[in-house]
């Protein structure tokens, strides 16, 4: 359970996120949205340990974990995998050497990363790409390799940054139906940022509706579509 206690951040006098009170439940998929600039990616930002608020408190089930030290940080970190809309993959690496990435920096043994990468590989999907070079992958395979880099290290909780809106629209479903599966197969948390209410009502099982900084709105998929109770819900349900 992630759990957010009066957070705020805000940016040159700017609150890019205001006061949020939220709590997450173990082992569901669960979405943010809101319009650009509503602060979802500050406050995934701040869930995922980047970076510190300003005001508030973060907890990781009864721990506190937003004034760890810095070493505490790290390993905790290690704990999160995360996914962006641009992928954030080394292009001078190919698909395997991504996915080594995180497991290098663990310093795992060169036998223990290949099998990982192997287990990785399978598990998304892409196992003939091993050894296939950035320029050669598709949008979509390149978000495998990134969810295979981000899940190498057995991650409790997998944030994602709209990690479809770069994608057209069947690859998008394709990579919903991953992250879905994956969240069943390996009992993860997933939280997942985006400003498409399709991607929401594909995935989520519950959602939080962000804007001007603040949660105005938060429910199960159904309720918010079926009776979206504020503006910046109706919004997005109807555009
Ligand atoms: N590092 C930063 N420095 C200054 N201002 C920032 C910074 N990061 C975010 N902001 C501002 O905070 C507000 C919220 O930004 P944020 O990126 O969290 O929005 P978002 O909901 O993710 O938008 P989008 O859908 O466009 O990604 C915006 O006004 C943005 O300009
Ligand atoms: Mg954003």
């Amino acid at each position: 359970m992630i759990l957010l206690k009066g957070v705020s951040k805000r940016y040159a006098g700017l609150s890019a996120v205001d006061n949020i009170n939220l709590e997450i439940p173990e082992g569901c998929i669960f979405g943010i949205i809101g319009k650009s600039g509503a602060g979802k990616s500050t406050l995934l930002r701040i869930m995922s340990l980047l970076e510190a608020p300003d005001e508030g408190e973060v907890y990781y089930r009864d721990e506190r974990v937003d004034t760890l030290s810095p070493e505490a940080l790290i390993l905790k970190r290690r704990k999160i995998g995360m996914i962006f809309q641009n992928f954030n993959l080394f292009s001078s690496r190919n698909a395997a050497a991504n996915i080594s990435y995180p497991m290098e920096i663990a310093k795992w043994s060169k036998k223990n990363i290949n099998e990982r990468v192997d287990e990785l590989l399978h598990l998304v999907q892409i196992a003939d790409k091993r050894r296939a070079r950035l320029r050669e992958l598709s949008g979509g395979q390149k978000q495998r390799v990134a969810i295979a880099r981000a899940l190498a290290i057995h991650p409790q909780v997998l944030f994602c940054d709209e990690a479809t809106s770069a994608l057209d629209p069947q690859t998008t479903r394709s990579i919903l139906a991953l992250i879905k599966d994956l969240q069943q197969k390996l009992r993860i948390t997933v939280v997942l940022v985006t400003h498409q209410m399709e991607v929401i009502r594909m995935t989520c099982d519950k959602v939080a509706v962000m804007d001007g900084g603040c949660i105005v709105e938060t429910g199960k998929i159904g309720e918010i579509f079926d009776s979206p109770k504020t503006q910046a819900a109706k919004d997005l349900v109807n555009a």
